[in-house]
């Protein structure tokens, strides 16, 4: 008989520091802990070494001037608070801007292969609404190189990865992290972590919307749910990216990114009708516009009927030399003859916007990344506060390299002054409870149809594989590119609805491992990530960047601020931090807010 996790014993772990999360901010950290000579343990729910940040594509920013001296910093800062339409925190996107050659430094130190000029200097390439060419890159697999280097230095310097834990509570007492609970996924068995302080580097939630750049157990609003459970704010979920450039084909692999470099090294839309619709729409930065931009051009060409019959519209990239096409674009080549045998050198590829990136996520301060219980950060995509309502392609892999190190530091020195750890046996029984109730749901929902439940009607177990399936459909009918009130009203019915059903979830490990209950737990996180983005979004009555209300098509000056979310108060509105006045007078010369041509309906 197949054991349950209930009838087998915990693994008691303890370090210094735990961090949740094997991608590119969970190594960071991780490298940082270790580099000063703390004892830290990386748990991740994925093989470290295809973790997320392996499908970032096309770069990462630093104002290096490699191939545009006159850019600086200041400007690279200037742009991403400009394109965040002032709803970033000046003081992270500072703290980004500023350390971010720092960022690039470290990796070359670490062996990143970063593509070169014929002279040696670092190529940098344009990334839409850039001021300048800032973006450096690998190809087109920048990120996954990004991985390989981070996990090549965290073995030099040994640190230990466990990648088939999925953590399912953090464990605080009196507003302060004492460590996780979570289970090993091949064999069940429940893990308590003791730690001083954890750095939560789990992602956003993505994988809530159909169509999306995530693969299946990726990006599920896990780090949302852990954070909020242990006390955290949420800060504009509703503020998602969604990237122009999905495939539509194959269905399972729908959402599957085509890089913004295919726009870079000159690649042009068209809508089935041939017409290069971006220039109605910018026609100064045409296809390298605004994410928010292009992606909403693309949204309102296939919904007035312009589009492909699939419901798309066409990336061209065939009038490109085969070898740029072969040189910095590889994997858009690879991937579209894998998935589809279609040869992008001769062929357009048909593509619709797919959710990308968690804009929004976990609050934290800018000075550490804590999220105001103590030992307790958060890093990467799970983070909030730099991308405000329009991220800039390049930005988040140099985000997790740049908080990825401050945060290791500050929780080396958290860790390092502690005098005393309390712990609290009833957080790990509350955890450990929630995981035995998971499983024992299998037989007791098994028992409760075969016998009805007393009502006359049987209480039918619900499968966390479909639930996630619906709340797929709901988020993509009712929290898409464009949304309006009556939309995100039904959207919260039909989530109630949900949540009443995955009370009934019926988990069945076999022999294969404990991917049910993982699944169970991922439906959790993206229930709660769901409610946070549909609350937050009903709230923002205005047109801002990727969050487009038809009922509401203006920027509202009033509104200019964060949407923050908890579990017990809901939504609060909070003015943004303004920037200091340099800053702010740089980032506003080249200031376009207007959202002339953005709506449609
Ligand atoms: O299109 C891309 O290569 C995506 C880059 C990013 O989201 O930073």
């Amino acid at each position: 008989m197949h054991t349950t996790p209930t009838s087998r014993t915990e693994r008691h772990l303890s370090t210094n520091v735990l961090v949740i999360g094997t991608g590119g901010a969970g190594l960071r950290a991780s490298i940082e802990l270790a580099e000063r000579g703390m004892q830290v343990l990386a748990v991740g729910k994925r093989r470290a070494h295809d973790a997320h940040t392996t499908l970032a594509a096309g770069g990462i920013n630093a104002a290096l001037g490699t191939m545009d001296p006159e850019d600086s910093w200041q400007q690279h800062a200037a742009d991403t608070l400009r394109e965040s339409y002032f709803l970033a925190d000046p003081a992270i996107v500072e703290v980004v801007a500023r350390g971010a050659a720092q960022g690039i430094e470290d990796l070359e130190r670490w062996g990143m292969p970063f593509a070169r000029e014929a002279d040696g200097r670092i190529s940098q390439r344009f990334f839409g609404a850039h001021t300048y060419r800032r973006t450096a890159y690998a190809g087109d697999y920048t990120g996954l190189e990004i991985q390989r280097t981070l996990l090549r230095r965290a073995r030099e310097l040994q640190v230990p990865i466990i990648d088939t834990v999925y953590i399912t509570r953090l464990l605080e007492v009196g507003g302060r992290i004492f460590g996780a609970y979570g289970f090993d996924i091949v064999d069940g068995t429940p893990v308590v972590i003791h730690a001083d302080a954890v750095i939560l580097a789990a992602g956003g939630h993505t994988r809530i919307w159909r169509n999306t750049s995530s693969r299946r157990n990726e990006n599920t609003g896990d780090a949302f749910r852990l954070a909020a459970l242990a006390g955290a704010k949420i800060r504009d979920a509703e503020l998602v990216q969604f990237h122009p450039s999905g495939l539509l084909e194959p269905t399972e692999a729908a959402g599957t990114l085509v890089s913004e470099a295919a726009r870079g090294e000159g690649g042009v839309l068209r809508n089935a009708l041939g017409e290069r619709f971006m220039e109605k729409y910018d026609p100064e930065r045409m296809e390298l516009s605004t994410r928010d931009r292009v992606a909403l051009a693309s949204y309102t060409e296939i919904a007035e009927g312009r589009g492909t019959a699939n419901g798309g519209v066409l990336l061209d990239v065939s009038h490109l030399p085969r070898e740029v096409i072969f040189d910095k674009l590889p994997r858009v080549y690879r991937n579209l003859i894998d998935l589809q045998m279609l040869d992008i050198t001769e062929q357009p590829i048909e593509i619709a916007p797919t959710a990308h990136y968690s804009m929004g996520g976990v609050w934290v301060r800018p000075e550490d990344h804590g999220m105001g219980v103590a030992g307790l950060y958060a890093i990467g995509e799970a983070s909030s506060g730099l991308h405000g309502a329009n991220r800039l392609g390049g930005n988040s892999l140099i985000e997790l390299l740049v908080y990825g190190r401050i945060t290791g530091a500050d929780a080396a020195d958290y860790v390092t002054g502690l005098t005393s750890v309390r712990r609290d046996p009833g957080a790990v029984a509350e955890a450990r409870e929630e995981m035995q109730a998971l499983l024992g749901s299998g037989s007791a929902s098994s028992n409760a149809e075969a016998s009805g439940s007393g009502s006359g009607l049987p209480a039918r177990p619900e499968s966390a594989r479909l639930l996630q399936r619906a709340l797929r459909n709901l988020m993509t009918a009712h929290a898409g590119v464009v949304r309006d009130e009556a939309g995100l009203t039904v959207g919260l019915e039909k989530l109630a609805d949900l949540d009443e059903r995955a009370s009934r979830l019926a988990v069945h490990p076999d022999i294969a491992g404990f991917d049910d209950l993982a699944h169970a737990y991922d439906l959790k996180g993206s229930l709660l990530a769901a409610r946070a983005t549909l609350e937050s979004a009903l709230e923002r009555r205005e047109t801002r960047g990727c969050h487009n209300r038809s009922d509401f098509p203006e920027q509202s000056d009033a509104l200019q601020g964060n949407m923050l979310w908890d579990t017990e108060r809901g939504v609060r509105f909070e003015p943004a931090t303004v920037a200091p006045e340099a800053f702010r007078a740089l980032a506003e010369a080249h200031l376009d807010d207007s959202v002339d041509g953005k709506l449609v309906e």
